[in-house]
């Protein structure tokens, strides 16, 4: 038993705080650059009061906060002018539900081990907060973007206010694999100190708490 906590004392050490171990509520979900992840987890049904829809991959409508849809809309501009592609949301806002639904369905296909590697529990999705969105290039047909289209992603999101919120090689920090497909809103100021200083949304909110 000595060894056992000895054991996981030195993986807290090692890698940080184990996930979803020490959980607590968000104070501030409206607020542009509030962490949602493994340890912090949003009020109950939380839902932004300022939704609007704007058009999705498949024809469907997708609702976001209203506070980044111009930067958003221009990205997509951008993504079109640039790289001649047509950058389509799939999900963006999901209800604390809808991403119970999910989880479940991974869960139940994969195990809870491996669907916590790629989904959020429900109440731990920054999806909830309406300012996450997936991303589909319509032109293909499986993935969701391409390499090309990721790369010109990764460089160019920040000018809008965007990051890509689930990097290579930061899964111990952010605890998700990569994701070339999921960004996220932090307004301008803060993706450009994000993307230059090449850290993720944790280490940034961590660092301006300090
Ligand atoms: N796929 C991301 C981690 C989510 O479920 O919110
Ligand atoms: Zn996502």
């Amino acid at each position: 038993m000595k060894k056992i906590a000895v054991f996981l004392f030195m993986c807290v050490l090692a890698f940080g705080a184990e996930f979803y171990g020490d959980t607590k509520e968000v104070s501030d979900p409206d607020d542009l650059l509030v962490l949602v992840n493994k340890f912090n987890y949003l009020p109950k049904n939380y839902k932004p009061s300022d939704l609007v829809y704007i058009d999705g991959a498949y024809g469907n409508k997708v609702p976001i906060r209203s506070v980044l849809k111009d930067d958003f809309i221009a990205l997509q501009k951008s993504a079109k002018d640039e790289l001649g592609i047509s950058l389509m949301p799939t999900t963006a806002f999901r209800d604390q539900n809808f991403q119970k639904v999910l989880y479940d369905k991974y869960v139940k296909k994969d195990g809870i081990k491996k669907a916590d590697t790629y989904s959020a529990r429900p109440g731990h999705s920054e999806h909830q907060t309406g300012l996450a969105i997936d991303l589909k290039n319509t032109a293909l047909k499986k993935t969701r973007l391409s390499d090309e289209n990721y790369k010109w992603l990764e460089e160019n999101a920040h000018k809008y206010g965007f990051i890509v919120r689930f990097p290579k090689g930061k899964e111990q920090i952010t605890g998700y694999k990569f994701e070339n497909w999921h960004i996220r809103y932090v307004g301008k100021k803060a993706a450009k100190e994000i993307i230059d200083n090449n850290l993720t949304l944790e280490d940034y909110v961590d660092l301006i708490a300090k």
